[in-house]
């Protein structure tokens, strides 16, 4: 019970998750996937945020288990393009383990109305711990549509779309809402904007210490925190302090310093996502065995290929020889041939042919390595390439990508019954989510 003297403290709906003494991954569009999700909750986060996902790309979208793994993938057809065939294949939008990521998942949503925020919420709300309010992005995808930092500039929208989500979602699945946003030019404005924000219901703020102009390799400035800090403790909002953190140690040091609740880790955590643990539990691993990590998640979430790679491509340093080889793989044995990680090779050829990626190997016989000098000349040279023989392989039809596998579909579940079903992973399908087809990073 809390003492007389204890802040008040917005209540934590029964199936959400106090920000508070939390050290948490940040919201990042493509390096955001489950994969990544996976390994910074292996490592040692305690929360983790999903990539911004827009309204509208996820409202239609259907609930389904992989059969699998049991992760969750809301999925839907794409549009194609506007091309006249239909496309067959449909695209998931969006992934979740729902026993790893049980408790600790908040979807971050991008929205500039309250009405579709409400909808697109409600189709993922009984499968996380939290909905997050993106108000920070400051990309021209986003401010276009009203959405991220644009609606730090139309408080009243925010504070409408936070009401919205507390009232129709957040109270009947009990889960907490939140928002992140970035510094105003003057303490005045933050000040202001925070303490509107703090009234609206939801259970923690996330600032970005960065202005709107700010670009990411510019210093965060912190000099507001203090002052958020402290309009949050009075609301009972948990305050999560973010930008330039790199390590669960250093944030734990600057929540203290700063007198917030929580911090968040980005660009830190994306090239090197064992930053979440102590310096007493080892620190920092080498590159080697979180690409490792990196691989074994990426294989059992059957994650897209492209979004595998471009992670890899961040995760290696520049400089190394293996950079260059994975730049070259065409598929997940290829890559694991190159990176000699040979524990993992039968379960990336099982993972190739399920998601139709074998046909792509660079490498011609399955059990045969070649060198990187063979392979960047089997990438070059046309002929060499056919005669490896791997083009001239008959397709093979995956169950899935055809199709006919044994995919359930379920209905979005009721706030009432809170199922919280068993888990499921991703197919081949190219992500359809427009802000990673637009490469935004927020
Ligand atoms: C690749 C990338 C993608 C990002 N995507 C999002 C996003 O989807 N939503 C969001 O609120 N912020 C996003 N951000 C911003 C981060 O969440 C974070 O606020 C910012 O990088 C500052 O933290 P850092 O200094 O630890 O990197 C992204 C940042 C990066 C680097």
């Amino acid at each position: 019970m809390a003492s007389l003297s204890s802040p008040p403290r917005v209540p934590i709906p029964a199936n959400g998750v106090d920000y508070r003494g939390k050290v948490v991954l940040a919201p990042m569009v493509r390096s955001g996937e489950l994969p990544s999700r996976l390994l910074a909750l292996k490592y040692g986060a305690d929360l983790v945020w999903g990539p911004e996902t827009v309204d509208r790309s996820l409202i239609g979208t259907t609930r389904r288990i992989n059969p699998r793994n049991s992760t969750i993938e809301f999925t839907r057809l794409p549009s194609n393009g506007g091309r006249s065939e239909k496309a067959t294949q449909e695209s998931v939008i969006y992934r979740i383990d729902p026993v790893r990521e049980k408790g600790k998942l908040i979807f971050q949503i991008g929205t500039a109305s309250p009405e579709l925020a409400v909808q697109a919420a409600k189709v993922v709300a009984a499968d996380v711990a939290g909905i997050d309010v993106n108000s920070g992005c400051p990309k021209p995808f986003s401010t276009s549509g009203g959405m991220g930092a644009a609606l730090l500039r139309d408080p009243d929208r925010l504070v409408s779309i936070l009401e919205a989500l507390v009232r129709e979602v957040g109270n009947p699945y009990q889960i907490g809402i939140s928002v992140k946003i970035r510094l105003l030019e003057k303490p005045e404005e933050t000040e202001k904007l925070v303490t509107r924000l703090c009234a609206t219901g939801i259970t923690g703020l996330t600032v970005h210490c960065r202005t709107t102009p700010m670009r990411p390799r510019e210093r965060a400035i912190r000099d507001q925190l203090p002052m958020i800090a402290s309009i949050c403790r009075k609301a009972g909002v948990a305050c999560v302090m973010n930008g330039d953190v790199t390590s669960r140690d250093e944030a734990l040091a600057l929540m203290k310093e700063y007198g917030v609740d929580g911090a968040m880790i980005a660009t830190a955590a994306e090239s090197n996502p064992s930053c979440f643990r102590t310096a007493a539990e080892g620190g920092l691993l080498p590159w080697r065995e979180v690409v490792h990590d990196y691989m074994e998640a990426c294989l059992q979430c059957e994650n897209r290929w492209g979004n595998t790679k471009y992670l890899l491509n961040i995760l290696i340093p520049g400089k190394n020889k293996e950079f260059k080889d994975a730049k070259s793989a065409k598929n997940y044995s290829d890559a694991c041939r190159l990176l000699k990680f040979d524990d993992l090779l039968p379960t990336a050829k099982e993972v190739d042919k399920i998601m139709n990626l074998d046909k792509k190997a660079t490498i011609s016989s399955d059990d045969d390595v070649r060198t990187s000098a063979v392979q960047n000349a089997m990438e070059n040279n046309e002929s060499a390439r056919a005669a490896g023989g791997e083009m001239s392989r008959p397709k093979q039809n995956s169950p899935v990508a055809s199709g006919s596998g044994p995919i359930r579909t379920n209905s979005i579940p009721s706030p009432a019954s809170n199922p919280k079903p068993e888990t499921g992973v991703d197919l081949s399908a190219p992500t359809l989510n427009p802000q990673q087809d637009a490469g935004i990073a927020v």
